[in-house]
């Protein structure tokens, strides 16, 4: 089942899922739209042919969604009654902390056995360096970022550029890094907008005609996007500004190789977690080895950005 925000490589887990139970001779089903499909009793037989051409393709093809009503009793009663029904008799959940935190409670309900792949962009889940879909996220936000700055400098303009990771300053701080942006504002750390004034008048002193910042949505200056961009109009006339919201395109398009190995490990060990008899746990990448995280500790725990590059971000934009 892959539920929340879809993410690239989704496809490529469900795909390794499958091929791991044909492998090991357990029979699989998919689950439509998340726990909404489990709900509405919609699942369907998967073996290995049915997963054929989609290691390349983005999104999910069982499709996803955010049940609400999944956040009921009843609604969880609803899906237990057609997982049991349907002879089901473990879980493999593909999403982020909103899809695990709805697989803590309903194993806690139900005792149902699951095992949980991180699958966001925003790769904001404890227990692994890297979720399912975050690189490619990341290549595509440079992607972007990199044609921005052709007009952006072709006009001396100043882009903000608002980049996604809801709480999350992952893809600003590492696509903002790539593409050598001259600051970098996440929620991580918030170092003032007396700072961003000072930084992007040094960069016009010194000669830059063109400048990009790289804006998190979820960046703790308490200004949106745009109102950044009326604020250095207002304190920094001399600069011509605009904006961008790369928004959802970022999650979009075929995987990064990295993506599909990623997601190619991660589908077998889940299997096999599971045919070990284990349950309640997430599968992720610690130092390039899979390992396996209790699955309410990679809710609860908090995975770190590495500050080291705001340092380098700054000699960067010398
Ligand atoms: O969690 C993935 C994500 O793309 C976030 O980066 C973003 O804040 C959110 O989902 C957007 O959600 P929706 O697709 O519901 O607008």
């Amino acid at each position: 089942m892959t539920s929340g925000g879809d993410s690239p490589g989704m496809n490529a887990a469900i795909r390794s899922v499958v091929r791991a139970c044909a492998y090991y001779s357990v029979e699989c089903l998919g689950v439509y739209r998340g726990y909404q499909g489990m709900i509405d009793n919609d699942f369907i037989p998967l073996n290995a042919r049915s997963v054929k051409g989609i290691i390349n393709k983005g999104g999910t093809f069982l499709k996803s969604a955010r049940s609400m009503e999944f956040m009921t009793p009843e609604g969880r009663k609803k899906a237990y009654g057609n997982l049991v029904e349907n002879n089901i008799d473990a879980l493999v959940l593909i999403g982020g902390d909103g899809t695990f935190t709805g697989g803590v409670v309903f194993n806690k309900e139900y005792n149902f056995p699951l095992i949980g792949i991180p699958g966001t962009i925003d790769n904001d889940i404890f227990g692994t360096s890297h979720t399912l879909g975050y690189d490619t996220a990341l290549n595509t936000t440079v992607e972007a970022i990199d044609k921005i700055r052709d007009t952006a400098s072709s006009h001396n303009r100043l882009f903000f550029i608002e980049v996604m990771g809801r709480d999350a300053g992952f893809i600003a701080l590492n696509a903002g890094v790539g593409a050598g942006a001259e600051e970098i504002l996440i929620p991580e750390e918030d170092l003032g907008l007396e700072r961003l004034l000072e930084s992007l008048e040094r960069s016009r002193r010194t000669g830059k005609s063109s400048s990009i910042v790289v804006v998190a949505e979820g960046d703790k200056t308490g200004k949106n996007v745009f109102e950044l961009a009326e604020y250095v109009e207002e304190n920094l006339p001399e600069y011509d500004v605009r904006v961008s919201v790369l928004g959802h395109m970022q999650r979009g398009g075929s995987p990064s190789c990295f993506d599909r190995v990623l997601a190619s490990r991660l589908g077998v060990k889940a299997v096999e977690l599971l045919l070990d008899n284990k349950t309640n746990l997430m599968v992720g990448l610690i130092n390039n080895k899979v390992v396996s995280t209790d699955l309410e500790e990679a809710i609860k725990g908090s995975h770190e950005i590495n500050k080291e590059l705001l340092r380098v971000s700054d000699i960067m934009s010398t």
